[in-house]
């Protein structure tokens, strides 16, 4: 198997100098390269490359005389901003490599094998997470996705049409070719590394949102504007991001993150006219989650009253709670060595084509440290090379 020889191809595109960590924004040069990168790489194998209008793809194993619908296996090849090497890009490059150990086995499939990449699963460009697996199924209209600007204010279509792609947004009928979908992923936690196992299986994805908070105030002047006559903008968002904090940590569990923020003007000796700031909310259960967003909205509102602020909270992605089918993660975990099943709190495409009813796995790969969206995010390269196993072992156990 190639795995190792793909990884060196892959790990310098789009990696910074000064971090180690990865901008690979969808439709930029970088991701555009690691495209090129899987392409060449299914070329390699004589698979059949299909591309959708929305910028995903499927490169199709289809032996003669072996039709109807496949199992595909993928995941994403864009990453956060300076983020780490594994996500996305382990599941793409295991899934070629299992294609490669199951040639070596001399297996002829029944089924179709599909080895796939989602667009913009990120959203880090577009504010939308899993941007390309929901345009394809239909989980956003082509006319809300036309709405979807980058930080320079870059039209999505405009971005597409940039790297040459003739877009054509809307549900794929790609998605009608795929019988099963199993998504490996680098693990984002230390579950397995407690464990002391080096492949997982979900379970289910956490509910999970990101939601914009305006903050308006009265730009003034630094020296001269007496405490007791600001209208600051900023306080009311250092308060709401404590209260935020604060009730995280009351619940079992939730997360709450301010990981964004923009201030207007951004001087350095004025009070700003204006912080906008993005919450990201992610709790075990739907309920949670609204009754989170909600507390941490109402507190901000008091706070804007009693700062002279206004502020307002929008929801910019909401991905709903994922149990992935149930029979399969405990058919994949038997055929694993009873590998455990696990939930997690990250968001995937697979948790977006598994709503459509499309049963939907996703294997873990352990992460020794479980730190993701960062330069420092790490897997052994023998648990990746076990991941390639495992996925080669599910692929045939699926369409043996
Ligand atoms: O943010 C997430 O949960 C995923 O990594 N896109
Ligand atoms: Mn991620
Ligand atoms: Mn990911």
């Amino acid at each position: 198997m190639d795995f190792e020889r793909m990884w060196r191809d892959l790990e310098p595109l789009g990696r910074s100098a000064a971090s180690g960590g990865y901008f690979r924004q969808p439709f930029g040069a970088a991701e555009r390269e690691c495209m090129a990168w899987y392409v060449e790489e299914c070329v390699r194998r004589g698979l059949s490359l299909e591309h959708d209008g929305n910028g995903n793809a499927i490169a199709w194993w289809r032996p003669e005389g072996v039709t109807g619908k496949g199992v595909v296996t993928g995941s994403h090849l864009d990453s956060v901003l300076d983020g780490g090497a594994f996500d996305g890009p382990l599941g793409v490059v295991s899934g070629l490599a299992a294609y490669d150990v199951l040639r070596d086995r001399g297996l002829t499939p029944s089924r179709p094998i599909g080895f796939g990449v989602f667009v913009e699963e990120e959203g880090s460009r577009f504010g939308l997470a899993c941007l390309g697996s929901r345009l394809a199924t239909g989980a956003i209209t082509p006319a809300a996705a036309r709405e979807l600007r980058d930080r320079e204010g870059v039209a999505l279509l405009d971005a597409m049409a940039s790297t040459g792609l003739e877009p054509a947004l809307g549900p794929s009928r790609l998605l009608d070719e795929i019988g099963t979908f199993v998504e490996l992923h680098v693990e984002q936690g230390r579950d397995l590394v407690l464990r002391d196992r080096p492949i997982g299986v979900a379970s289910a994805i956490w509910p999970h949102g990101r939601y914009r908070f305006e903050v308006e105030g009265e730009a003034n002047h630094a020296g001269t504007t007496r405490m007791e006559d600001r209208r600051d903008p900023m306080l009311t968002y250092a308060m709401t991001a404590l209260a935020a904090n604060k009730q995280a940590r009351l619940g079992e569990g939730p997360r709450a993150t301010f990981g964004r923020l923009q201030v207007e003007p951004n001087g350095t000796n004025a009070v700003p006219s204006k912080v906008t700031a993005w919450l990201d909310a992610r709790c075990a259960t739907e309920a949670e989650l609204d009754e989170l967003i909600a507390t941490i909205t109402r507190l901000g509102e008091d706070r804007a009253g009693r700062d002279g602020t206004s502020l307002s909270m929008t929801p910019e992605s909401v991905s709903p709670a994922v149990d992935f089918d149930a029979a399969l993660a405990g058919r994949l975990s038997e055929s694993l060595d009873a590998a455990p099943i696990i939930p997690t709190q990250a968001g995937h495409d697979a948790g977006i084509l598994s709503a459509t009813g499309i049963p939907t796995a996703m294997l873990f790969v352990r992460n020794p440290t479980g730190v993701s969206h960062s330069p420092a995010e790490f897997a052994e390269t023998a648990d990746c090379i076990a991941g390639v196993t495992a996925l080669a072992d599910v692929l045939e156990e699926l369409a043996g």
